[in-house]
């Protein structure tokens, strides 16, 4: 794909700071060229990552030693996704794909790099304008009994969500919005007070995707969002992703260790190994001819784990 940004824009310099992103702004401010136009007149990706590190330091050689190992959960990664875009991330555990959609969410600040959504370099945010732009990503988690609330209905779950965006929306017009929310995500909006755990895994998942829909984000970031789920529900949960992108225009990192899922439901592949993009691509060329190593072990590697 053709991206004129590559072309006009002159790319950040990756970020080396000390301890939680100390000086973070003042680097970031100064970081475009002299005469560089201002991002916001370049046609730019939805979401650019650029040159994202992050590091853990740990102790290391036991309790009386002051030995400290880096961890490189994250180390250098470059992608860009389009609006209306699903990326499907695929690696294997602990190659770092949680760690990099952490970092995306802000909830974890990065040790280097850039994150630019929609013409809004995230990095440069105070730490209350970034709560309030945490908003605009919400996930999908693995396992939707464990990431609901169990003592909350299907309606108070939803309608929190809602008010996040619309704090004085109440009423029936927050029913309303929670009934429409239901049906997007194929619920009967008549099971509104019912509790989780008088849902199916499934509905469940539904449950959890009206939830990341509810505050109306810019990106939805899916971990392992099949994972859980039965074989035969889980094609259900994928399609009704993909209508929603569809449908909504919705624009998602979908993150998984399965190549096969990915394949499925993303329009482009980023192969993720030890803490690197190794591969990107869409999504029928990287799993018909990977070019990678890793990528084609990743690919050997599904119907082995299918039979087994
Ligand atoms: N808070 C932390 N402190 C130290 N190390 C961490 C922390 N979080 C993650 N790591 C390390 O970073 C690496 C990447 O972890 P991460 O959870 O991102 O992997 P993953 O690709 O999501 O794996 P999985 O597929 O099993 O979910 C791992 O080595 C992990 O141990
Ligand atoms: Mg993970």
């Amino acid at each position: 794909m053709f991206y004129p940004i590559q072309i006009l824009c002159v790319p950040l310099r990756p970020l080396r700071l000390c301890g939680e992103n100390r000086n973070l702004d003042s680097t970031l401010r100064t970081s475009l060229p002299i005469g560089a136009a201002p991002a916001s007149f370049l046609r730019m990706a939805y979401l650019e990552i650029r040159n994202l590190e992050k590091h853990f330091v740990k102790a290391s050689g036991g309790m009386l030693s002051s030995k400290k190992e880096t961890i490189k959960a994250v180390d250098g990664v470059s992608l860009e996704i389009q609006k209306g875009e699903i990326l499907g991330l695929v690696g294997e555990s602990g190659c770092g794909k949680s760690t990099l959609s952490r970092t995306l969410m802000q909830l974890i600040r990065p040790t280097a790099g850039s994150i630019v959504l929609d013409g809004e370099n995230l990095s440069l945010l105070s730490h209350s304008e970034v709560r309030r732009r945490r908003l605009d990503f919400q996930m999908v988690f693995q396992d939707p009994y464990a990431s609901l609330n169990p003592r909350m209905t299907v309606f108070s779950t939803i309608a929190e969500a809602v008010r996040q965006r619309h704090l004085k929306m109440k009423g029936t017009e927050l029913e309303k919005k929670v009934s429409e929310l239901m049906a997007t995500v194929g619920l009967d909006a008549s099971q509104m007070k019912r509790y989780p755990h008088e849902f199916s895994g499934g509905q469940r998942q539904r449950i959890a995707i009206a939830r990341a829909l509810a505050p109306e984000p810019k990106l939805i970031i899916a971990d392992e969002p099949v994972s859980a789920l039965d074989v035969s529900i889980q094609s259900q949960i994928l399609n009704l992703l993909k209508d929603l992108q569809r449908n909504l225009g919705l624009t998602m990192v979908f993150i998984s260790h399965d190549l096969g899922v990915v394949h499925y439901i993303a329009d482009r592949i980023a192969v993720m190994y030890q803490g690197k993009i190794v591969e990107v691509g869409p999504a029928g060329e990287v799993f018909h001819s990977p070019k990678d190593a890793y990528t084609k072990r990743l690919l050997a590697s599904i119907p082995k784990l299918r039979s087994a």
